[in-house]
């Protein structure tokens, strides 16, 4: 007799941010009454097409809860001196309570340099030195939102991360390193792999939690895989069909793991949901 292979179960995305955004209209309506009204500023410079898609997904998510959405297109030539001017404007605008430079940046225009140009009160995407130092010691700030909503996807399965062993693959600024403090704060022990790991297969069948963050399809596949863990995908890439892909051996990996968070429909979602939280809460702190 052969043991049915167990199929995990999956996070879904699409549903809590549905759910979290009702929470945040409700929150909206209720900071409407008192005058305010939550404001997005997104500046896209050049004409990226993946740029585009988030860009616009970001746009439809704030006009869907109410807030007051600015975007801003500019041509890819534009000069790291005006941006910076753009963003000192909006430092400056009361009806603005986040700005988001959407990644990569055309190569004349440094992005740190534009990122510690936003004011730390405004930094909803979560990436400014004040916001990542408040990260690493625990004060309030800003998270960023791939990695703030990975840990909402955590909390919604009633997860504990206490004692756990959680392994990040990735060390990017925008997702393995903040991954890796915010599960650390939840009080897992925590392994961050990356490129120059010399064998990623022990680490993470050592996991209990495994976030998959590199960029690549199949980082992870179920030979690395502990039965039962939860795997979270942050990946976005195209297979040879086209189609959207996970780091992630979906397929595979789906029946040895306990929990999974599918491409599409998962995570990327839930990144923009958490902008909208993030950008509430920039708002909510003025009223205060
Ligand atoms: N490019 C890819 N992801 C992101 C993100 O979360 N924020 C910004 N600003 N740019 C990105």
């Amino acid at each position: 007799m052969t043991t049915p292979t167990p199929t995990a179960r999956l996070i879904d995305g699409v549903a809590l941010s549905q759910k979290l955004r009702t929470e945040v209209t409700q929150r909206v309506q209720a900071l409407k009454s008192r005058g305010i009204t939550p404001g997005l500023a997104v500046i896209l410079v050049g004409e990226n097409p993946a740029s585009q898609v988030y860009v616009r997904n970001k746009v439809k998510g704030c006009l869907d809860c109410g807030f007051h959405s600015v975007l801003e297109k500019y041509d890819a030539d534009m000069t790291e001196a005006a941006l910076l001017a753009r963003i000192d404007a909006l430092n400056r605008d009361p009806a603005i309570h986040g700005i988001l430079v959407q990644l990569p940046v055309p190569k004349q225009i440094d992005a740190n340099k534009v990122i510690e140009a936003i004011s730390p009160l405004k930094d909803v995407d979560g990436f400014h030195m004040v916001s990542a130092g408040a990260l690493m010691t625990g004060m309030p700030g800003f998270w960023p939102c791939t990695p703030y909503g990975c840990m909402k996807m955590l909390e919604s399965i009633g997860y504990d991360l206490r004692g756990k062993h959680a392994v990040v693959i990735g060390r990017s600024n925008i997702v393995g390193k903040p991954m890796a403090l915010m599960l650390l704060q939840k009080n897992a022990t925590v392994t961050i792999c990356h490129s120059a790991t010399a064998d990623l297969k022990a680490m993470t069948l050592q996991a209990d939690v495994i976030v998959a963050a590199v960029g690549k399809r199949n980082v992870l596949t179920a030979d690395m895989v502990k039965p039962g863990a939860v795997v979270l995908d942050v990946g976005m890439n195209r297979d040879e069909a086209g189609k959207l892909c996970g780091d992630v051996d979906f397929a595979g990996v789906k029946n040895v793991a306990g929990y999974i968070t599918p491409v599409p429909g998962g995570v990327g979602p839930m990144t923009i949901t958490m902008l909208l939280v993030n950008t509430l809460e920039a708002a909510e702190r003025t009223a205060l």
